[in-house]
């Protein structure tokens, strides 16, 4: 049996993380373990960690390693992860990244490829102040860089209901932006010294971007 593929996207918010991951998801049937998203849940369903988890999220911070580590834990340990796995937004702390290799070296399981995702802050700022999802199906878009094919409904699911993230305002950007860069970035050289980083310029076309990471995954994972 071929050992697990898991990747891991870096970057910092608006870097394009979660388009590109769905898209690998698609055509690799990796799954992708966003802990935004996993945040986001706990938050939606009022659980002890979702609670914790509100404010600091709303605040742009990053919640403590020992919440996102415990969750992370847990959706890695379902049995559709045997499929190989992408990590968007995991691990974002030295912590996270050492509990992480402790994680994988039980499961027998290996780092394929960690890809930084190299993008420009003041871009990121436009792509999340334009960035809503569909209600349904989770499906991303943004207002001018990746519009429905049909107006009003989802490309997916064809669902109407659209929603945009409490924490994509410019004050709660421009803390997550310098949270990214006090302490995911260093991640870069975590990863460098252990032979597996890979950089991709993020800031051209979506599609372009996923052709560059296709290339990756088909040849590290
Ligand atoms: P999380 O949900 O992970 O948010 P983030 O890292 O801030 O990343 P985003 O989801 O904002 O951006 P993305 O890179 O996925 O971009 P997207 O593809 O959507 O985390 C939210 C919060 O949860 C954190 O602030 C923290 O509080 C907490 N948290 C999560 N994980 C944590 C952890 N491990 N430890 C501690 N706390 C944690 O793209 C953005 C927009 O741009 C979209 O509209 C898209 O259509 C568009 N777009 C994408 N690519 C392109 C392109 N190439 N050109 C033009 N537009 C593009």
């Amino acid at each position: 049996m071929t050992t697990p593929a898991v990747l891991i996207l870096l970057g910092p918010p608006g870097a394009g993380k979660g388009t590109q991951a769905r898209m690998l998801e698609e055509k690799f049937g990796l799954v992708q373990l966003s802990t935004g998203d996993l945040l986001r849940a706990a938050v939606a369903a009022g659980t002890e960690a979702g609670k914790q988890a509100r404010a600091v999220m709303e605040a742009g911070e990053l919640v403590s390693d020992d919440i996102v580590i415990a969750i992370l834990r847990d959706r890695l340990g379902e049995e559709d992860t045997a499929r190989g796995v992408i990590l968007d937004g995991f691990p974002r702390t030295t912590v996270q990244a050492e509990a992480l290799d402790t994680l994988l070296a039980e499961t027998g399981q290996k780092i394929g490829a960690a890809v930084a995702l190299e993008v420009e802050d003041a871009a990121m700022v436009t792509r999340i102040s334009g960035r809503y999802t569909c209600g349904d199906c989770g499906e991303g878009y943004h207002d001018t860089f990746k519009q429905p094919a049909t107006e009003g409904h989802c490309d997916k699911c064809q669902g109407t209901e659209f929603k945009r993230r409490a924490d994509d305002n410019a004050e709660t950007v421009a803390q997550r932006l310098q949270a990214y860069h006090a302490q995911t970035a260093p991640l870069i050289a975590y990863y460098d010294g252990q032979g597996v980083l890979r950089r991709v310029d993020a800031m051209g076309d979506i599609g372009e971007i996923a052709g560059a990471l296709g290339e990756i995954v088909a040849e590290a994972c």
